[in-house]
């Protein structure tokens, strides 16, 4: 089935056996003796180097063999006579499928800013980081399924279209068929929505949780994994408008358990990444280094590897919402007016008060717990004293929120109080109103932010570089 990939040839015992080679050019060199070709073909972050005799092609040919450009190479593989690789594939026959004209080719074999890369999304799979960003991302997704096959989850899928902003998460995406230029109206003037589609508004989920609890009324442990809609007017590297979330829920699981599976489950699959993405990951961390080497020693950032083990080895940091602000209230920040926002019971957290906790003050993940009732979700377990919630988040260094999660409210009575308390019309959200009537059980969940995650592990530090075609304010180009 196909040819053998790079990344499996590159192992091979070179024993002059005939191989086939189909990838693109990264880089050609030719002197006096040789023509060097060095190709990739996206299964490893290696190249292997192709060799010709100066003479044995066409000047011609070897003209379209150009950076960029596809090729099938056949040949016999060999023990390489330069440094850098084992083994290198002696040419026989090179095959051109395309050509990239070089003076169009945006992908010169130099540094490219992530900017510029952004503006060429269509072509920026084919950079190394890219490729190795790209490489770890599905790893971890793979683990992800992994992680909770192994465990007795069942991977539940959860609509993307909505007629439920019950989350009331944020802004959400319509979707509609009506006719924008001849919209249907009612008697009384508004858009008679009940031409459209579904009989209704519709929207994009900005979340699976409400169906998810629902599946985990029956099949106990599930999860979803799947896109996430949010229009929010966030500019910033840690927001996009479509993203990719892991909401997992569990009947049975108090808030303890939950936060116990939620570190269990992100240091696995880091743990996974570390194990399965080393030369990836080895890339990065030396680009992250290069890069770094302009600042001052005492501001770079320790390295890669070293953090993502640091956090799969280190129990995480758990205290209560009440307690970091007591904390942030101590800290220097707070005391000489560095913050630009007040700190306080009753705010909600912003990210330079998270990042104090977890970069400055415990130097590790933190589990903030219990928050006001006035700042989460309506579906949030109340605790005994009426004021806080049994939320949790997942707070990372360099991050910032990572995950966000509950006990769920399981008692119908104090569960419609809250519903009318946040102004959400009980009639829009019945079904879920009704698993607490028949069969209601305590159960927990949460959702994490995948990209977030492929930040964390990729040490990249924007958002926009860990996902192949974002989607932002003004941008959904590709
Ligand atoms: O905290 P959030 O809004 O929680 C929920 O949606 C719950 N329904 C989850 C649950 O309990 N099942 O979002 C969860 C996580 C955040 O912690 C963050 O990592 C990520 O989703 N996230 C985003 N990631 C990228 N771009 C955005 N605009 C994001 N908004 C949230
Ligand atoms: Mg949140």
């Amino acid at each position: 089935m196909g040819p053998l990939q790079i990344k499996d040839l590159l192992q091979e015992t070179p024993e002059s056996q005939s191989v086939t080679l189909k990838g693109w050019v990264r880089t050609k060199r030719e002197s006096k003796n040789a023509i060097f070709i060095a190709l990739n073909d996206g299964s490893t972050i290696n190249n292997i180097q192709a060799v010709a005799q100066p003479g044995q092609f066409s000047p011609e040919l070897l003209l379209t063999v150009t950076t960029g450009s596809c090729l099938k190479i056949t040949g016999k593989l060999v023990e390489s006579q330069g440094a850098g690789q084992t083994v290198e594939v002696q040419i026989e026959d090179i095959h051109v499928y395309g050509t990239a004209d070089a003076e169009l080719y945006p992908l010169q074999p130099k540094k490219h800013s992530l900017e510029f890369l952004r503006e060429i999304a269509h072509l920026r799979p084919r950079t190394n980081t890219f490729g190795a960003i790209l490489r770890i991302r599905h790893t971890l997704a793979f683990a992800v399924h992994k992680y909770f096959n192994d465990r007795g989850f069942f991977y539940l899928h959860t609509p993307i279209i909505t007629a439920s902003d019950a989350e009331g998460a944020g802004e959400m995406f319509r979707v509609t068929t009506l006719d924008l230029d001849k919209l249907p109206r009612t008697d009384e003037g508004a858009i008679n929505f009940k031409e459209d589609f579904f009989g209704r508004e519709a929207n994009l989920t900005v979340s699976g949780q409400l169906e998810g609890e629902l599946g985990a009324m029956a099949l106990s442990k599930i999860y979803t994994f799947g896109p996430t809609f949010r229009a929010e007017n966030s500019n910033t590297t840690r927001h996009l408008a479509e993203f990719w979330m892991i909401e997992p829920e569990m009947a049975f699981f108090e808030l303890e358990d939950n936060m116990a599976l939620a570190e269990d489950f992100v240091k696995t699959i880091i743990g996974y990444a570390l194990e399965n993405c080393k030369d990836d990951l080895n890339f990065l961390q030396n680009r992250l280094t290069e890069e770094e080497k302009s600042k001052p020693q005492n501001e770079r950032s320790i390295p890669l590897l070293e953090k993502l083990s640091f956090v799969v080895d280190n129990a995480f940091e758990k205290l209560t919402y009440t307690e970091a602000i007591e904390i942030l209230l101590q800290s220097k920040p707070h005391k000489e007016k560095k913050f630009q926002y007040p700190v306080g019971w009753g705010i909600d957290l912003s990210s330079e008060h998270e990042r104090y906790l977890v970069e400055k003050h415990f130097k590790k993940p933190v589990i903030l717990t219990n928050y006001p009732r006035e700042i989460k979700s309506f579906y949030m377990k109340l605790d005994d004293d009426g004021k806080t919630v049994r939320a949790m988040d997942v707070l990372f260094p360099g991050i910032g929120e990572i995950i966000g999660g509950s006990q769920r409210e399981d008692n119908y009575e104090k569960l419609l109080e809250r519903v009318h308390e946040v102004g959400i019309d009980p009639e829009t959200i019945w079904w879920y109103l009704e698993t607490r009537k028949f069969g209601t059980a305590p159960h927990s969940g949460f959702g994490l932010g995948f990209e977030r995650l492929v930040l964390f592990v990729t040490g990249m530090s924007n958002i926009r570089d860990v996902i192949p075609f974002p989607r932002y304010p003004k941008s959904a180009e590709f």
